[in-house]
C-alpha cells in the first residue's frame, strides 16, 4: 500500500533534487529524514527506495503527523531528532544508509499566526516546535535577565543594539509581562536601528533558536550521525544561517565545531567524513525566485569514512 502524500501548502521544500541527489540512495537502504514537516523530502526519498527498504521521519511537531505518508517502508517519530541513536536503536534500524535534515521551521509553523513564530501576525509569544516543552518566548522574554538577553540577540541573530534592546525588555516587563508578538514589536519598534524588517527578522529568530535548543541539539545530531551511518553511508544538511553552516561546516569538515581540526596526541587528524561538497549548494536563480525562502538556504553534503 503506498499513498504518497505531501502538502505544498504545509511547506515548499527547498533543494530538493539537490539533497536527495546527494544522498546517494541505496534502492535497498535505510534511510532518515529528521526534519520531515511537510514531507515534500521524504516523498522523493521514498520513490528511490524498493519494497523491503525503509525510511524514517523525525519532527518534533505533532502538526506534521498529519503529513505522514502511508507507506509500509515509512515511520514517523515523533520526537527531537537529538533522540535519533535512541529511537534508530529502538527500531532495530542501526546502521543507516543516509540522512537529511532541512532546518528550521516550516511554512506551516510560520504562517500560522497562534504558533507566534512570525512577526507578521499578532498572537501568543510561543515558538516552541514541540507544543510539549516547556519554555515559550515569553518565557524567554519575562525571565531571562539583561545579560542573558543581550547574549542572544547579539549571538543568534546578530542584533546592532543587542545590549540596548535587552535593557528595554526588562524595563517593559516590570510594567506588564511579555504575552504578545503585539507586546514584543512595541519594544521593537521603539528601539530598532536599520531597517525594520531585518530588525524583527533577527530579534524574533534569535528568540526562536533560544527557545528550541536549535543549536544544541543540531550539535547533538550531527555527533550522533557520525555513530549512526553505516561506511560510506551519507549526511546531507540545508542549513538557513550562519551559525548553523558553520557547525555543520566544521563538523563534515575537522570532525569538531571549532574552526581548527582536532588532533589526537600524535598530531594526526581523526576524520570522521569525507567532505562531497567543498562549496555550500544554493538555490538556482529560479527557485529563488519561485520560493523566498530557498534565498538563504545552503546545501552540505559529508560521507562517512
Ligand atoms: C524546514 S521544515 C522541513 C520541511 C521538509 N523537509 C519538507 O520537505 O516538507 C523543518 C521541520 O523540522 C522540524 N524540526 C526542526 N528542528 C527539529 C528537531 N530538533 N527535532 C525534530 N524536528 C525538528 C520542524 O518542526 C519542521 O517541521
Amino acid at each position: 500500500m503506498k499513498k504518497e502524500t505531501s502538502d505544498s501548502s504545509y511547506h515548499t521544500s527547498v533543494l530538493l533534487h539537490e539533497s536527495i541527489d546527494g544522498l546517494a540512495i541505496k534502492p535497498n537502504g535505510i534511510y532518515v529524514d529528521a526534519t520531515f514537516g511537510g514531507g515534500g523530502h521524504s516523498k522523493e526519498i521514498l520513490k528511490q527506495l524498493v519494497e523491503d527498504a525503509k525510511l524514517f521521519g523525525f519532527d518534533q511537531d505533532e502538526d506534521a503527523a498529519k503529513n505522514a505518508q502511508d507507506d509500509n517502508r515509512f515511520t514517523l517519530v515523533q520526537a527531537n531528532f537529538s533522540e535519533l541513536k535512541r529511537f534508530l536503536r529502538m527500531h532495530n534500524a542501526l546502521p543507516v544508509d543516509g540522512i537529511l535534515a532541512d532546518l528550521g521551521v516550516s511554512s506551516w509553523q510560520f504562517d500560522t499566526a497562534e504558533r507566534g513564530f512570525s512577526y507578521r501576525f499578532d498572537g501568543p509569544l510561543d515558538m516552541r516546535m514541540n507544543r510539549l516543552a516547556e519554555k515559550t518566548a515569553a518565557d524567554v522574554l519575562n525571565e531571562y535577565s539583561a545579560e542573558q538577553l543581550q547574549k542572544i540577540f547579539s549571538e543568534y541573530g546578530e542584533v546592532r543594539n543587542s545590549k540596548t534592546l535587552a535593557n528595554a525588555i526588562v524595563g517593559s516587563r516590570t510594567q506588564k509581562q511579555f504575552e504578545t508578538i503585539a507586546d514584543l514589536l512595541s519594544v521593537c519598534e521603539a528601539n530598532q536601528t536599520g531597517e525594520k524588517h531585518k530588525y524583527l527578522a533577527q530579534v524574533f529568530q534569535a528568540i526562536r533558536i533560544e527557545v528550541n535548543d536549535e543549536l544544541g541539539a543540531l550539535k547533538i545530531l550531527l555527533e550522533q550521525s557520525v555513530e549512526v551511518l553505516a561506511s560510506g553511508g551519507r549526511l546531507a544538511v540545508i542549513t538557513f544561517h550562519s551559525l548553523e553552516d558553520r557547525l555543520v561546516k566544521n563538523y563534515m569538515k575537522h570532525g569538531s565545531f571549532g574552526d581548527e581540526p582536532v588532533k589526537d596526541f600524535f598530531g594526526n587528524i581523526e576524520r570522521k567524513f569525507k567532505v562531497i561538497t567543498k562549496k555550500p549548494i544554493e538555490a538556482s536563480e529560479k527557485e529563488q525566485k519561485e520560493n523566498s525562502r530557498s534565498r538563504s538556504a545552503k546545501l552540505r553534503v559529508a560521507e562517512k569514512i
